[in-house]
């Protein structure tokens, strides 16, 4: 049987991966830093599949311990994905540093440093596949989330490097960017229906993505195509249009 290692598996869209992957037969290893959240979700899990859960506790900004949780695993994971992230409030971390450093250390440097672990490993025993959900924040920086939308595209070029470098090894990297998604993260704003998925949606397009070994996913296509002329957007332009 084959076993996922979720990190940030309290998320709203981890969780609906966990449940995707459970019904698909996988054993899940469940790592979330709030082990209260984590307990119910995994029992929840427990009482409607027949699968192994595992649920394990892991802090994004521990970076100390990354090595020591992943060593420690009692099932080698066959694919990990990285679901953790923070949006911050961009108008705080004008201001306050401890905002910008909280928002870089869980959507960069956090992920960098477990997946390098994960990496060294699957590059050892030549197979894996890792995913990684960034954003579309990070296709291009924006005034009303600049700080993370620098961490996405950081996280964004990692995953597009680590791709390239496994590449020879049967190591299957993938990058998600889900465009706007109903979760706890975007509860108070007001999203657009048509551009917005469910975690169900994402859930789906990762497994399937996983599955047909794809580069990058957007998980509503047209997000794809919007990326991409907003991407185009002369400067001169861009920079007035107050995004
Ligand atoms: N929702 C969207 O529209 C959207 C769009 C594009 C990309 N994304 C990305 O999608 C991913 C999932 O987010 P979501 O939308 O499902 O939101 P969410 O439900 O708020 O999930 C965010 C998760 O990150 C975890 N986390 C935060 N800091 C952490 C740390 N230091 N260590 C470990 N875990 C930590 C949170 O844990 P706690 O439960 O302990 O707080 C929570 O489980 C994130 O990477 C997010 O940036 C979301």
């Amino acid at each position: 049987m084959k076993n996922i290692l979720i990190l940030g598996a309290t998320s709203d869209m981890a969780q609906a991966i966990a449940k995707k992957y459970a019904a698909e037969g996988w054993n899940l290893t469940l790592a979330a830093r709030n082990m209260e959240l984590l307990h119910p979700i995994a029992s929840d899990l427990r009482v409607r599949s027949k699968i192994e859960i595992i649920s394990l506790e892991f802090d994004a900004l521990e970076f100390s311990n990354h090595r020591t949780f992943y060593d420690s695993l009692a099932n080698p994971p066959d694919v990990v994905i990285c679901v953790f992230g923070y949006m911050g409030d961009q108008m705080l971390a004008r201001t306050d540093f401890n905002e910008v450093q909280k928002t870089i250390g869980v959507n960069y440097t956090g992920a960098v440093s477990i997946l390098n672990i994960v990496a060294e490993d699957f590059e050892k025993r030549g197979k894996g596949s890792i995913a990684g959900i960034s954003s579309v924040a990070g296709d291009r920086g924006r005034q009303s989330n600049y700080i993370y939308g620098s961490a996405k595209a950081g996280f964004s070029a990692y995953l597009s490097g680590l791709r390239n470098r496994l590449a020879q090894s049967g190591v299957h990297v993938m990058s998600v960017k889900p465009g706007f998604c109903y979760t706890k993260m975007t509860e108070s704003l007001e999203l657009p229906s048509a551009l917005t998925a469910d975690p169900e949606q994402v859930a789906n397009a990762v497994f399937k993505g996983l599955e047909k070994k794809q580069n990058v996913v957007y998980t509503l296509w047209m997000w794809r195509w919007i990326m991409l002329i907003i991407r185009h957007i002369p400067e001169s332009i861009f920079k007035k249009m107050g995004m």
